[in-house]
């Protein structure tokens, strides 16, 4: 084995080199390599994985630069059951995260992961999530034995010398994160396409800062940049510093004078963040523009002045592909059309990709995430879908026909707005503004959303996720709320915060508004409100709009039908409250008063 100090080392950094060495010593890789983030290696590292078999190159006429892998059927997403927070104490943790002693659990990875990386090189990874060397940037150095790995960071994250440079200049702290796919190979034993281990740990020190990732080679598991840092560590370290790591899209509106507004977003998942920060105005709006800043996380922060000012801090999107089309998102389709790494999505005959709801069509035949013989007849039998549900596409933001030109300012955009949002099919009006940031504290922290078939747990249920956060919040749930209500100290003004719900349905249970582009309608009344330029009508639950106050060009959607999707049933309003309840026992040791109060008063006005 190359030692990191004798070979290859791009830093200066002793603490970072040893570091290097002492998980070698451990992990016993046959090489080790140090990313220097550039097109020749990154274009290297996609031959090699055609070589192997890991990576199919499309056809370049119709995808240039993309490449589809499949993974293996057992590591197809996130696993938040395997997903770990290991703070010094348990209460800390809070009861919505799975927790295991510090202690116990370094012996246990300690275990797992001697040898784990033999016969595999080991790759040394800097990454800057935020432009490198930004105010409210931050730096991670991923040891991984995943060349999939290294590729997909390199578009989801500022990767390589620039960052090896901004840890040399004053030893910058650095989120230390290690990753194996837990498949050693013995000498001559042959490669598999896509190596892993049935046994996962997806593991953070939130005190030490570290996270350690055991057995996937998929999305969140792997690329730890994103929910392991951007959120879970991020959390932790927003709150010490007086910040928020938040799981929201960035978005901006252009009016037709030119005058843009910011709003963040949080939605849980499957209920449309990307195409919403990708969103196209309906024709009867169609001197208003939507700009995009970031599709899923959002850094953001007071700044000298007490407002919010907000960073996406990845590069790229890792978008779910299913479902995405021209006319669901067409900007997601332009991002995706060149230099995208597919993963579980079908192969064509001719050297091309396709997945449930790309064509209204499918193709006559496929392979499917799998590599199996797939025709439209056989789907209809066996019910076998051509692309994973959870098949996704990382592309580079910078393609995005409507990136914004602000998306890499180092110091963020201002945030006027922030919206909440879930899929519930009843009682949640289409819009409602809470009545001050306390309230919208107490909308985000009991928002929820009805599961859907793709994930476990009994369909439609509605399962609290606040903020959009149950999965990614690296403390305790009831300390984040406060945190939430402390924020506005610090705030000279506060964003405006919002609720939106597209899914609400009629007695026959369509749905009752169009969705997609016509959400610009919803966006503008926001837009409107954050100016006052809108008076709203008071109710129980908040502000809402009246009939006139939206824009309805282009849109023939009657005033009654209007008042059935804003309707505020006091009585199934009385039933929602008590289903706050749930998750407030839960967290009810750690819950600041602001909540309870809000919940007094909310039902008081109902
Ligand atoms: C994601 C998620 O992949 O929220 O963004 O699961
Ligand atoms: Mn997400």
């Amino acid at each position: 084995m190359k030692t990191a100090r004798s070979r290859g080392s791009l830093t200066r950094n002793i603490h970072l080199v040893k570091w290097v060495e002492k998980t070698a010593e451990l992990t016993k890789p046959k090489n080790i390599h140090w990313v220097d983030g550039s097109q020749a290696e990154y274009d290297k590292l996609c031959r090699e994985m055609v070589a192997s078999g890991s990576f199919t190159k499309l056809n370049e006429d119709l995808w240039p630069g993309c490449f589809l892998a499949r993974s293996d059927p057992s590591d197809v997403a996130r696993v938040e059951d395997r997903t770990f927070i290991c703070s010094l104490s348990k209460d800390n943790a809070g009861p919505t995260n799975n927790w295991e002693n510090p202690y116990t659990m370094r012996r246990k990875l300690k275990e797992k992961f001697n040898g784990a990386m033999q016969g595999r090189t080991m790759y040394v990874l800097p990454f800057s999530m935020g432009p490198v060397g930004g105010p409210m940037s931050q730096i991670g150095v991923e040891l991984t034995d995943s060349p999939y790995v290294v590729v997909n960071m390199r578009i989801m994250a500022r990767i390589g010398i620039d960052v090896f440079k901004e840890i040399d200049k004053d030893e910058q702290r650095v989120v230390p994160c290690i990753h194996s796919v837990g498949a050693p190979l013995a000498p001559g034993q042959k490669d598999v396409p896509w190596p892993c281990n049935l046994e996962k740990y997806i593991v953070h020190f939130p005190e030490t800062r570290e996270i350690w990732s055991y057995g996937s080679g998929y999305g969140g598991n792997a690329l730890l940049g994103k929910k392991c840092f951007a959120l879970r560590i991020a959390s932790n370290i927003a709150r010490d510093e007086g910040w928020m790591a938040e799981h929201m899209l960035i978005l901006g509106v252009e009016d037709p004078h030119g005058k843009k507004t910011y709003v963040a977003a949080a939605f849980p998942s499957s209920c449309g963040k990307t195409n919403f920060a990708m969103m196209v105005p309906p024709t009867g709006l169609k001197d208003w523009k939507v700009w995009t800043v970031g599709d899923d996380i959002a850094w953001i922060k007071p700044d000298a002045q007490g407002c919010l000012r907000a960073i996406n801090p990845e590069a790229g999107f890792f978008g779910v592909a299913p479902g995405t089309s021209q006319k669901t998102n067409p900007n997601a389709m332009a991002t995706l059309s060149r230099n995208t790494i597919f993963t579980n999505v079908a192969l064509t005959p001719e050297g091309g990709i396709w997945w449930e709801g790309m064509t209204d069509e499918p193709p006559a035949e496929l392979l499917d995430w799998q590599g199996h013989q797939w025709t439209p007849e056989i789907a209809e039998k066996t019910g076998t879908k051509a692309a994973h549900p959870n098949a996704r596409f990382t592309a580079p933001a910078s393609q995005c026909p409507t990136i914004d030109a602000a998306w890499e300012d180092p110091t963020g955009v201002p945030i006027s707005a922030i919206i909440f949002g879930g899929r519930r099919g009843a009682t949640i009006p289409l819009i409602y503004q809470a009545f001050n940031w306390s309230a919208g504290v107490y909308v985000g922290a009991t928002m929820g959303s009805e599961m859907t078939a793709a994930a476990a747990g009994e369909v439609g249920k509605v399962r609290r996720d606040p903020m959009a956060m149950l999965p990614f919040c690296g403390y305790h749930m009831g300390d984040y709320f406060r945190h939430w209500i402390k924020m506005q100290r610090s705030l000279s003004r506060t964003p405006r915060i919002f609720h939106v719900n597209w899914f609400r349905k009629d007695a026959d249970g369509k749905f009752i508004w169009p969705g997609f582009r016509d959400n610009m309608r919803v966006l503008k009344w926001i837009v409107d409100r954050v100016h006052g330029r809108s008076q709203g009508k008071e109710t129980p639950i908040g502000w809402t709009p009246h009939y006139e106050d939206i824009e309805w060009k282009g849109l023939d959607f009657p005033k009654e039908k209007f008042e059935k999707l804003q309707f505020v049933d006091r009585a199934a309003w009385k039933s929602e409250v008590i289903g706050h309840e749930e998750l407030f026992i839960l967290l009810h040791a750690h819950l600041p008063p602001e909540m309870i109060y809000e919940r007094e008063l909310l039902i008081c006005r109902l």
